[in-house]
């Protein structure tokens, strides 16, 4: 060893002082230095253990094309709710903070709305249809990721249902409101009305979470944040597009492509009752129905009365009369 080397001796003293520090003894943290294996690629990234994580029910072929989908989409969404929560807990977030935060989520969720049609042209429909009776009653609606980003994202007014939003101010009570939160309009039975038991389980299992997350958004959430912004950064256009794409990409973009993956694999189709258990996906489902909004304040009255049109109807026509 080279000990005329000053910037080896500066590194040694400052280990020293960081194990010192802490009562802890340098010598032996370097001896164990000296015996560890070196990192390599595939324990840093946990390969064999995330490659052995798609556990299909079934032997048709694409069921593992619609599990490794389902956990990318996931791990997006991880990364979203990763910078959500860093967003929330930074103190004083000026402009370029701000932007480069929602400017990631942005592209997150603009590669997963363009990596759809890995779902949509991806699987042969018939094994989609036949696979997809073995994972009854589970549902991508019951993705806890998905519904915390949006309660992490907006007032939480913006997510009671359509119908009963006017009954509330963004002053009301989460606990009241929550009674009437968006989803619970989803995972009905079309014949009866009654929530499909893949609902009654997602309750089951998320109600006390969610409602802790939305008690703890209130006044925090990113609305929250971009208004604690000052004037001038609230006004600035960048900003402002930013936000509203971020409100097209999780509630217009993703939805959308969602959708067409319902369309396409469950619309005029026999076994469509039984594959979906029978729900109401194709009332619930469509973004203009939903009217789901995090910013209602940067939209302009008529740009919220054309939430979400156009698109849909199109592609229910396309694969309606391809299916006629
Ligand atoms: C062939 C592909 C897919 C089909 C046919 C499909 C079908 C459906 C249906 C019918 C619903 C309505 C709820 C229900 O009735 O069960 C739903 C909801 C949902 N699915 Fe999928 N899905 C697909 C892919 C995905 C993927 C890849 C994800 C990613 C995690 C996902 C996440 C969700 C979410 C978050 C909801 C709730 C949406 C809301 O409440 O507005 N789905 N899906």
């Amino acid at each position: 060893m080279d000990l005329e080397n000053q910037e080896l001796l500066d590194i040694l003293k400052k280990l020293d002082k960081k194990y010192t520090d802490t009562g802890q003894d340098l010598t032996s943290y370097l001896e164990g230095l000296y015996h560890a294996k070196y990192l390599n690629y595939w324990d840093y990234i946990a390969q064999e253990t995330l490659l052995s994580l798609q556990r299909p029910r079934t032997n048709f072929p694409d069921e593992k094309v619609f599990i490794m989908y389902h956990q990318i989409t996931e791990l997006y969404f991880k990364l979203t709710l990763h910078e959500l929560k860093q967003l929330r807990s930074k103190e004083n977030i000026d402009a370029k903070y701000f932007l480069s935060k929602v400017g990631r989520v942005n592209r997150y969720f603009e590669a997963l709305t363009s990596s759809f049609g890995v779902m949509v042209d991806g699987m042969e429909r018939e094994q989609f249809l036949t696979f997809r009776l073995t994972l009854q009653p589970a549902s991508g609606f019951q993705s806890s990721q998905y519904r915390l980003i949006e309660i992490m994202s907006t007032n939480f007014l913006n997510l009671v249902s359509k119908d009963h939003r006017a009954n509330y101010s963004s002053n009301s009570d989460i606990q009241e409101m929550f009674e009437f939160i968006y989803w619970k309009e989803g995972a009905n039975h079309t014949l009866t009305g009654k929530k499909a038991f893949t609902m009654v389980q997602f309750e089951e299992k998320y109600n006390t979470d969610f409602l802790q997350m939305a008690k703890e958004s209130q006044g925090n959430n990113i609305w929250d944040i971009y208004k604690s912004l000052s004037e001038e950064d609230q006004n600035n256009p960048e900003i402002i597009e930013e936000m509203k794409w971020y409100d097209v990409h999780v509630n217009v973009n993703w939805p959308l492509a969602h959708y067409r993956s319902a369309v396409k694999y469950l619309i005029a189709e026999p076994h469509a009752i039984a594959a979906t258990g029978g729900t109401n996906w194709r009332k619930y489902l469509p973004p203009r129905f939903q009217k789901r909004i995090f910013y209602p304040e940067l939209w302009s009255a008529q740009e919220i009365e054309d939430w979400g049109k156009g698109w849909v109807d199109s592609v229910v026509q396309e694969h309606t009369v391809k299916n006629d």
